[in-house]
């Protein structure tokens, strides 16, 4: 198997997550780990007690030493612009956390960049690996498309610190990526307007709108109903939202825990069709989540596959977000453009 030297670049939460998994991976070796803040990378390679790594706390100065074959870019949403323009202007290819950027004018500069250096930016959007997930979405292609609906509802109660505290719409900037991502993956469609409110339930802890409604209209006629909530405790719903899928003569669901369900009609002489049920196939021997989009990555590096959330792939989903943002604020429906 062909190896490949990794400069990790944040080493907060996520960071840490990201050190064990590129560990556990055979094909990568991680030769430095970069954090803004001092000392705090040097203390992270302590923990994690990894030798061979090297610390930094210049960006510049990383890339020049470590000479990485790619960066994992696991900085706060605000810095992802500037890590990856940074790595991609030395012809290093990045593997970036969601979301791509704080802003599209950003995310635009940053596939521009990509285009520019000829090198890959793919951002890891760990839900498409998960095993439930890829199930659902192979139970709809085979036996529900062509979807004419689609719904979500996201529902947990989080008491966040640190950046997400701050953030002015933490339910659709730093989660509603995920879902919406998921939509797309889903569906095998694209935005094309959104209708959406953004609102704070009176008994919340956070500072900002943390609850929202969304409506979608999604290529080739298909709706997509988005519902979420940061401060809904008691009943939650798992961390890949709860889905329902129409289509014609059939339907699909998945609670984002067990195994999705679809149903096919088979019998047309009642006002209610008889239907039949059938689930759909767990991936066995899979890697999900973080380790799904490194194996991706490290095979499009390999092969020139395009992967999975490829810079200008992974745009739309950003777009999505940034409409609903604007239609929130504006009270107007927004049409979207990546
Ligand atoms: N895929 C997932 O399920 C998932 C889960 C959690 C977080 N994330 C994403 O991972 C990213 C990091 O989240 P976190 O919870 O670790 O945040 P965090 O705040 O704990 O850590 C971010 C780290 O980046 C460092 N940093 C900021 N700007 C930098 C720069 N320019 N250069 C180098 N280092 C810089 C900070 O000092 C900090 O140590 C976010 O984009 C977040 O959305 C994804």
């Amino acid at each position: 198997v062909k190896k490949f030297s990794a400069l990790l670049v944040g080493a907060g939460e996520m960071g840490k997550n990201w050190a064990n998994n590129l560990r556990d991976c055979e094909q990568v070796k991680t030769i430095g780990w970069m954090d803004i803040r001092p000392d705090i990378a040097a203390q992270a390679i302590e923990e994690k007690k990894l030798t061979g790594v090297a610390a930094y706390d210049d960006l510049a100065k990383a890339l020049a030493e470590s000479r990485p074959d790619f960066v994992v870019d696991v900085t706060n949403p605000q810095s992802h612009h500037d890590v990856t323009l940074a790595a991609l202007a030395a012809g290093v290819p990045v593997l970036g956390e969601k979301p791509m950027a704080d802003s599209m004018e950003r995310a635009r500069a940053m596939v521009r960049a990509s285009e520019k250096s000829g090198k890959l930016y793919m951002v890891s959007q760990s839900r498409r690996y998960h095993a439930g997930a890829i199930a659902f979405a192979k139970l709809i292609r085979d036996h529900v498309a062509p979807l004419g609906i689609l719904n979500s509802d996201f529902y947990v109660g989080a008491h966040f610190t640190g950046f997400r505290a701050e953030m002015k719409s933490v339910l659709l900037l730093d989660m509603a990526i995920h879902t919406f991502d998921s939509a797309r993956q889903f569906s095998g469609r694209d935005a094309v307007s959104v209708y959406c409110e953004e609102f704070r339930p009176d008994w919340s802890w956070n500072r900002g709108k943390d609850s929202a409604v969304a409506l979608f209209e999604m290529t080739g006629g298909l709706r997509y109903d988005y519902r979420g909530s940061w401060c809904a405790e008691g009943l939650p719903t798992s961390w890949e939202a709860e889905w329902r899928a129409h289509g014609p003569g059939a339907s699909a669901t998945w609670d984002g825990e067990n195994p999705p369900v679809a149903a096919r009609v088979k019998s047309s002489s009642e006002l209610i069709h008889d239907s039949e049920k059938f689930s759909g196939e767990i991936p066995k021997h899979h890697f999900g989540g973080i380790a799904g989009s490194l194996r991706e990555f490290l095979r499009a590096l390999e092969t020139g596959e395009l992967p999975q959330g490829e810079c200008h792939d992974n745009i739309k989903s950003l777009a999505m977000v940034f409409a609903a943002v604007e239609s929130a604020e504006s009270g107007r429906r927004i049409k979207i453009h990546n």
